[in-house]
């Protein structure tokens, strides 16, 4: 494979460079293009541009493939643990199991919120949606810790890093509580980090918690399968905002934004929405088929599609089988998952989505589990977020190894042609 291209605009011709990464994806070198050519690229979407190379997670939308750090998806969502997964995806290794306790007891120590945040989140009315909050509540960590916004050494880097994967667990625990109706209490730095997940959402303040091994798995799995997926919506915005060194809480609340859109992480809440209204319409999987194959209906069949899956998002896969193994154990029968199955099958088989490759992804059964696990809808993509969490921290830190330059896009100017400035009264 050689390692240049030409381009060739009006008898002029321009040298290109080809970069091929580790696993033989070819990109072509466009950096010098502007001032080589005086020529600009656009892509609608970045569907076909890449805008960075990173070392962090592998995707073949083709074959269906995902890795973090070259493991297997499948390998980690069944035999780690999110922490670890987190340190895999931060650090670059698995860690050993000093560095592991060391990164466990380093987030301990920094588990606790400034109380004034919490009158902060109980200034905001119920009804505010919990992505909005967290989003808010995360850049408004910095006011707390203003040393996290100017980081120019390791030390500070980590502590920051640290102080996010501290601290959004417990902010997620306190949105689901307040929702709930619930005081806004602490979990117990004896648990390990999923259990005390767990227990912070989970606990009532009038009865003994018991740790429900089924819960604590079924969230460990979900977490490490949304843990990163390269440069998708929110990662992406966490890199481009990071790229102006507004540090690493803004950044990672731009990306809650992001994730927030039902396009992207918010499609969860909206998968299961769209499943209850079909069970409420007596579940008429055919209609809403035919409503999403409609081009004048802007109905579209959430959580099926994907930018990069042309084929099964290997995340789905696995939720699939752990939607039935969780309602199983906890001896819950939901016709939801019935009609989340027969769509599926429909889908699968019917030309239009078999044309376009449209098939579940990762967002198509999450959101039964989370359901069963009493998480109510409008705060599956919170818990998207705190899976995506060590993802975004990951790409930012990256970002700023690499001294990536500011992100700041071109453009082709559409608009009008140098006019005056007429007086109001002739206008
Ligand atoms: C996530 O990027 C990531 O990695 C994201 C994510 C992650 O882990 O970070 O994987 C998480 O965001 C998963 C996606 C969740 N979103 C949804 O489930 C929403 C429903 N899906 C679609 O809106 C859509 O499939 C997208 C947004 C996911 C992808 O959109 P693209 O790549 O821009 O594709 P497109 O909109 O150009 O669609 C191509 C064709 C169109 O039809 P034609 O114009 O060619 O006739 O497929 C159709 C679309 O109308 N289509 C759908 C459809 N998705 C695409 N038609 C019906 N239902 C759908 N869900």
């Amino acid at each position: 494979m050689n390692n240049k291209a030409t381009l060739n605009i009006n008898n002029k011709v321009h040298d290109l460079d080809l970069i091929t990464g580790s696993e033989n994806e070819v990109a072509l070198d466009i950096s010098k293009l502007r001032l080589d050519a005086n020529l600009i690229t656009i892509d609608a979407g970045f569907k076909n541009t890449g805008s960075c190379q990173s070392a962090i997670t592998f995707l073949d939308g083709e074959k269906g493939i995902l890795r973090y750090r070259g493991y297997s998806i499948e390998e980690l969502a069944n035999k780690a643990d999110f922490l670890e997964v987190a340190y895999l995806l931060i650090f670059g290794e698995l860690p050993t199991k000093q560095q592991l306790e060391k990164l466990s007891d380093d987030i301990k120590e920094r588990s606790i919120i400034d109380e004034d945040l919490r009158i902060i989140l109980n200034s905001y009315p119920k009804s505010a949606h919990p992505m909005g909050i967290l989003s808010s509540l995360t850049s408004g960590l910095v006011a707390f810790d203003p040393s996290a916004v100017d980081i120019d050494d390791d030390e500070d880097m980590y502590d920051a890093i640290l102080n996010l994967l501290a601290k959004i667990p417990v902010l997620v625990a306190w949105v689901y509580r307040r929702r709930k109706g619930l005081p806004l209490e602490y979990g117990d730095t004896s648990l390990g980090y999923v259990e005390n997940i767990a227990k912070m959402m989970f606990q009532r303040p009038n009865k003994e918690y018991i740790q429900n091994q089924t819960v604590v798995s079924a969230l460990n799995k979900l977490l490490i399968l949304h843990a990163d997926h390269e440069q998708n919506c929110s990662t992406s915005t966490v890199r481009i905002v990071g790229s102006s060194y507004a540090g690493l809480f803004a950044s990672v609340s731009a990306g809650i934004s992001a994730l927030w859109g039902r396009l992207h992480g918010g499609a969860n809440q909206a998968v299961i929405e769209m499943l209850e209204a079909i069970n409420e319409d007596g579940g008429d999987t055919k209609k809403y088929m035919s409503k999403a194959k409609d081009k004048s209906d802007p109905f579209r069949l959430m959580g099926f599609g994907h930018r990069v899956y042309k084929n099964f998002d290997p995340r789905a896969k696995i939720i699939k089988v752990a939607a039935d193994e969780v309602l199983k154990n906890l001896g819950i029968d939901d016709p939801i998952l019935d009609i989340a199955k027969g769509l599926e099958k429909e889908a699968l088989e019917d030309q239009y989505f078999v044309d376009r490759k449209l098939y579940p992804n990762v967002d198509f059964y999450s959101g039964i589990i989370y359901k069963a696990l009493d998480i109510p809808a409008e705060m599956f993509t919170v818990m998207f977020a705190l899976g995506r969490l060590p993802g975004w921290v990951a790409h930012w830190r990256e970002m700023r190894l690499r001294k990536e330059p500011i992100g700041r896009p071109r453009q082709v100017y559409i608009g009008e042609n140098l006019r005056s400035f007429s007086d109001i009264n002739s206008r």
